[in-house]
């Protein structure tokens, strides 16, 4: 199979198109064409060998979908010509994140999605909703899922509520769709009039510009009438987490998700006078996947896709990442 391998430290670039034997199921695994790959912030990490482990010669990305070309010996749970996406943490099926079931992450501590083929066990591929395509379903498994989890299993948000989202990449994209879907009210601070403007016409009900106001966590006080936001997803700019303090209510919750801005130094003493609840999360598991891939088919949700970019011009789909102008996601198609 043709596949990329990611080479952080090569002189001659860091992805390397190479030719690499089929992968073949054994018994409880499945074989999967893929499709289309997508790109996360952490993937840039990896390309920087900033990621904590060795990545050389790794098949970069985790996020993939495709459709099932063959059965190991004993799957029940799926059929030839199944669209399926798979899940970042392959280990992870059901209950909490555990050291053990973390261990193997896609395009990280294993090989990823980059490449015409890719095994898993039956229990780490989840049929994705019928109205999506190949290239949609293939931006799920990390940002959607991040999001999702972060606004339902850990903030458990109810209609009515309001958050805060942050930037226009993956992750804050996603959490706008489902904030609305589930009946929330919006912040979202970005760093364009551009990127403002659609995520007003995404339904984000309050837009702030982070450039032209750095106290924005002052503005989102006094829109709330000095109460505060119920729920943050902390993507991590600079400064946004001390802001994030500052404009979360007291008793709220904020889920630290990234550090886009490089993180930050804590002072305690914010957490502890707002009486806030501060969570790190890490994607989510199978089975919220296939929760939230139930909401994205009831409510016929769409992920937004900055751009498509043809497996060959991997290495510019990265460099727009890096770039940081896109608005959601950026896909490879394979
Ligand atoms: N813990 C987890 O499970 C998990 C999962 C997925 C991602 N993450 C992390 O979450 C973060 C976002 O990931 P992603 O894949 O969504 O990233 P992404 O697509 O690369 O988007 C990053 C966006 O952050 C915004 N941004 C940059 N500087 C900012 C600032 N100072 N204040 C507010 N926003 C700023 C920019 O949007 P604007 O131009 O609109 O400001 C940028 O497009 C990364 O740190 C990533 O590592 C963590």
């Amino acid at each position: 199979m043709k596949a990329y391998e990611i080479n952080p430290s090569a002189a001659d670039g860091m992805l390397r198109l190479v030719n690499r034997a089929d992968p073949e199921p054994r018994p409880g695994e499945v074989l999967v064409r893929i499709r289309a790959a997508s790109l996360n912030y952490r993937d840039l990490l990896v390309a920087d060998n900033a990621y904590g482990v060795s990545t050389n010669n790794l098949i970069p990305l985790s996020d993939g979908a495709g459709e099932v070309v063959a059965l190991g010996a004993g799957v029940t749970k799926h059929r030839i010509g199944d669209r399926v996406a798979g899940a970042f943490y392959p280990d992870w099926i059901s209950g909490p994140i555990t050291a053990g079931n973390k261990k193997r992450g896609l395009g990280g501590t294993i090989d990823g999605v980059l490449a015409e083929y890719l095994v898993l066990g039956e229990d780490a591929l989840i049929p994705f909703p019928e109205h999506l395509s190949f290239e949609e379903a293939a931006t799920l498994p990390c940002a959607a899922l991040t999001a999702w989890n972060a606004l339902t299993e850990i903030s458990r948000l109810r209609p009515g509520q309001t958050v805060l989202l942050q930037g226009t990449g993956g992750v804050s994209i996603f959490a706008l769709q489902f904030a609305k879907a589930m009946g929330a009210q919006v912040f979202h601070i970005s760093s364009s009039a551009e990127k403002l403007a659609l995520l007003h016409e995404m339904g984000a009900d309050h837009v702030l510009n982070y450039r032209e106001n750095p106290d924005w966590d002052s503005q989102v006080l006094s829109l709330t009438n000095g109460r505060g936001v119920d729920v943050v997803v902390e993507v991590g700019g600079p400064g946004t987490l001390e802001r994030s303090f500052r404009a979360v209510r007291v008793d709220g919750s904020i889920v630290t998700i990234g550090f886009v801005g490089g993180g930050a130094e804590i002072n305690p003493r914010a957490i502890i006078g707002r009486a806030i609840r501060l969570t790190g999360i890490s994607v989510g598991s199978a089975d919220m996947f296939k929760d939230m891939n139930r909401a994205i088919g009831l409510h016929g949700l769409r992920p937004v896709i900055d751009e498509v970019f043809p497996f060959e011009r991997a290495a510019d789909a990265y460099a727009k990442l890096r770039a940081g102008r896109h608005f959601g996601k950026l896909v490879v198609a394979i």
